[in-house]
């Protein structure tokens, strides 16, 4: 298979800050690719390395076996960016937006001009032709700035954060749009910090945590391993503490004690219950739901020793 993003050891400093640390990662053509982490955690730095809009001080990254420093116009022009921020020219209409960012990709005028067009009245941006941006509601320069990614027919769309402070109805048809993208063969890396979104679309998850790789594997892999079915056992009594006999078991009492939560890994559920039975404990209700990434997630930022598991 054809790599498409090939990220070897790569580091960046900003003066004293590290960004970024020693972070390798790859991702084949027509995959569908999240890149998640909390604020900070270094995703825009390296999407900046990747389109060649910040030097790094160490590593090598290609663009479908390009170099991003040397061969820079080539890997650009694979790539359409979906920037975090508004970064659009205060002085051009919507459909100049389009039309120039087709040039300087090389796209001929006419062909550009139809383009534009087209991808204007895809995103239902056709009245607001001949608006400048400032003239756009949230959403509109959202669809505007994918629009623009479009232009000159990239195969490698990244989207750091598309989908911040879309409503739900533009979020889902994004999801739809972007799925069917990669469909037809365009390869997605995408950065987003609603976990439930990367869960639904990307087949393979890179975690980025203060600069450095702390998980990437197929999503559903990632969420198995990071976590086991979420319990939670309602008494009716409250328990004022744990039994000594299942303390080993990370168990947090909530509702004044009325809510056991924790998780099913090696038969904790079993021994709970033979626990509660020989301390008398009734059970009102018991729920058990499968683990999502979002688990998963919390558990890769909050818990740094889970980083080491297989
Ligand atoms: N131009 C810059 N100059 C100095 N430091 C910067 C610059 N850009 C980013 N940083 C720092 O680099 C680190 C990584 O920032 P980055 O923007 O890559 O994070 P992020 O993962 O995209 O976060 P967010 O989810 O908030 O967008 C942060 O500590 C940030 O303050
Ligand atoms: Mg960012």
């Amino acid at each position: 298979m054809e790599t498409a993003i090939s990220i070897k050891n790569l580091s960046k400093d900003y003066r004293r800050l590290r960004a970024i640390e020693d972070v390798s990662l790859e991702v084949e053509a027509g995959e569908f690719f999240g890149f998640l982490g909390p604020n900070g955690a270094g995703k825009t730095t390296t999407i900046s390395v990747l389109t060649g809009l910040a030097n790094f001080s160490a590593g090598q990254v290609r663009v479908f076996g390009h170099d991003v420093l040397t061969e820079y116009r080539k890997t650009r022009a694979l790539i359409g960016l979906v920037p975090q921020e508004f970064n659009f020219d205060p002085f051009l209409t919507a459909k100049q937006i389009l039309t120039y960012e087709a040039g300087y990709f090389g796209v001929p005028k006419r062909q550009a001009k139809e383009r534009a067009e087209e991808l204007l009245g895809f995103f239902k941006l056709t009245e607001k032709s001949n608006d400048g941006y400032k003239k756009l509601s949230g959403g509109m320069k959202r669809r505007l700035l994918i629009a623009r990614a479009l232009v000159h027919r990239p195969k490698i769309l990244i989207l750091d954060e598309p989908t911040a402070g879309v409503d739900l109805e533009l979020r889902y048809q994004l999801w739809d749009f972007l799925r069917g993208l990669n469909k037809e063969g365009t390869t997605i890396f995408l950065t987003t910090h609603y976990i439930e979104e990367a869960e639904k679309l990307c087949s393979r998850i890179g975690v980025i945590h203060r600069g450095k790789i702390v998980a990437l594997e197929p999503t559903e892999a990632l969420v198995r391993r990071m976590s086991g079915d979420q319990v939670e056992l309602y008494l009716k009594k409250e328990m004022l503490s744990v039994p000594e006999d299942v303390e080993a078991i990370p168990i947090v009492l909530e509702d004044k004690g009325r809510k056991l939560r924790f998780e099913e890994r090696d038969n904790a559920v079993a021994k709970v219950l033979k626990s509660l039975h020989n301390h008398g404990y009734e059970i009102d209700r018991i729920d058990i739901r499968r683990p999502t990434l979002e688990d998963a997630f919390l558990r890769l930022i909050r818990d740094p020793k889970e980083k080491a598991a297989p």
